[in-house]
């Protein structure tokens, strides 16, 4: 491991380790100690203190990603459904690593991969997912169908619903989603997902299924974000949910949802979306690249395109390139 995630990980408990602690720990100078550390305040984005006689300490513990955590919060069912569990400490996109490995032919239904931290991390529409260290969720998870690429269209609906109910299970409300992939708090962004699908026409098919939620994001870091956005320790009862913990619920729900749509499509869920839908009935605007249509959303159809009323007709919308703003 490189020698600074190796304090960052040292440093996680929030007590004070003094230079020379760390630098007999790691091997090195003080000095090379000491540049890390400001590698890691300056270019990382993590706070830290420090005090002369004492040493260094963060400005908050953080609960840094822990393999046996995760799989100690999973069910049977849901760890059979795991193939492979990878921990990076730096990645640049969860999402792009299982999409080589998929067409290396090394990877199978259920590999998750998990970062502290993406350096080029990708959202819908050719965004930048912003990714820092430590403090965030970004797993993607890969999965094999004999489905068609067609028939996948539902599914990112299918993984919106896994998330909210995994939300729901730990003690947050009033989470809600909005057509086609994002989850919403009092419309402010808490996570997206980013579904990137290759294969044949009429199958077999394969999906790298990627999601990025906010934990806990400073205003520095968040400023890069384009929309209203919202982190899980702002929300009441946030601030205590262990990420761990979450990613465990994550993973039952998603690996659970994944491995159905196969059989069941998204038919079952369509009610639940219903449920979580914070515009169905109200006034939207679909963008679609340069055009935008008005209209009143109608709720979704069986393969996940939205309904939207316009011009005395109800047509349907397929996810895509397409973004959905209310109208006020
Ligand atoms: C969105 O635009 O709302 C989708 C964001 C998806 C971000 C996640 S983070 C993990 C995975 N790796 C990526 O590069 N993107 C997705």
């Amino acid at each position: 491991m490189d020698t600074r995630f190796e304090i960052i990980r040292l440093l996680s408990d929030g007590h004070f380790h003094s230079g020379e602690e760390l630098a007999e720990r790691f091997g090195v100078s003080r000095a090379a100690i000491w540049k890390h550390l400001t590698h890691i305040r300056d270019r990382m984005d993590i706070k830290l203190f420090a005090v002369k006689g004492r040493g260094y300490r963060l400005a908050e513990p953080l609960e840094l990603l822990n393999e046996s955590l995760i799989r100690s919060g999973l069910s049977d069912q849901a760890q059979g459904l795991l193939d492979r569990l990878e921990i990076h400490d730096q990645i640049d996109s969860t999402n792009s690593y299982l999409m080589e490995k998929q067409a290396e032919k090394d990877s199978a239904s259920g590999h998750v991969c998990i970062a502290e931290q993406q350096t080029s991390g990708r959202g819908r529409r050719g965004r930048e997912w912003v990714s820092p260290y430590g403090s965030n969720i970004y797993l993607s998870i890969g999965w094999h169908y004999g489905l068609g690429l067609a028939d996948l269209s539902g599914l990112s609906l299918a993984a919106g619903i896994a998330v909210a109910r995994s939300l729901e299970a730990v003690g947050i409300e009033e989470v809600g989603l909005k057509w086609p992939n994002d989850v919403l708090w009092q419309d402010r962004k808490l996570a997206g997902l980013l579904l990137e699908v290759s294969g044949e026409h009429t199958g077999p098919s394969r999906v790298v299924m990627g999601l990025g939620l906010n934990t806990r994001m400073s205003e520095v870091q968040g400023k890069e974000i384009d929309q209203p956005w919202i982190d899980l320790a702002s929300l009441p009862g946030g601030s205590g949910v262990s990420r761990n913990r979450l990613i465990s619920t994550l993973l039952e729900n998603l690996l659970s949802t994944l491995s159905r749509f196969e059989y069941d499509g998204l038919d079952p869920e369509i009610e639940e979306w219903r449920r979580l839908d914070l515009y169905h009935g109200k006034p939207v605007a679909l963008q679609m690249g340069k055009r935008r249509i008005e209209g009143v959303h109608k709720g979704i159809d069986a393969a996940g395109a939205l309904l939207l009323e316009s011009e005395g007709q109800t047509r349907p919308y397929h996810g895509g390139e397409v973004s959905l703003r209310p109208v006020a």
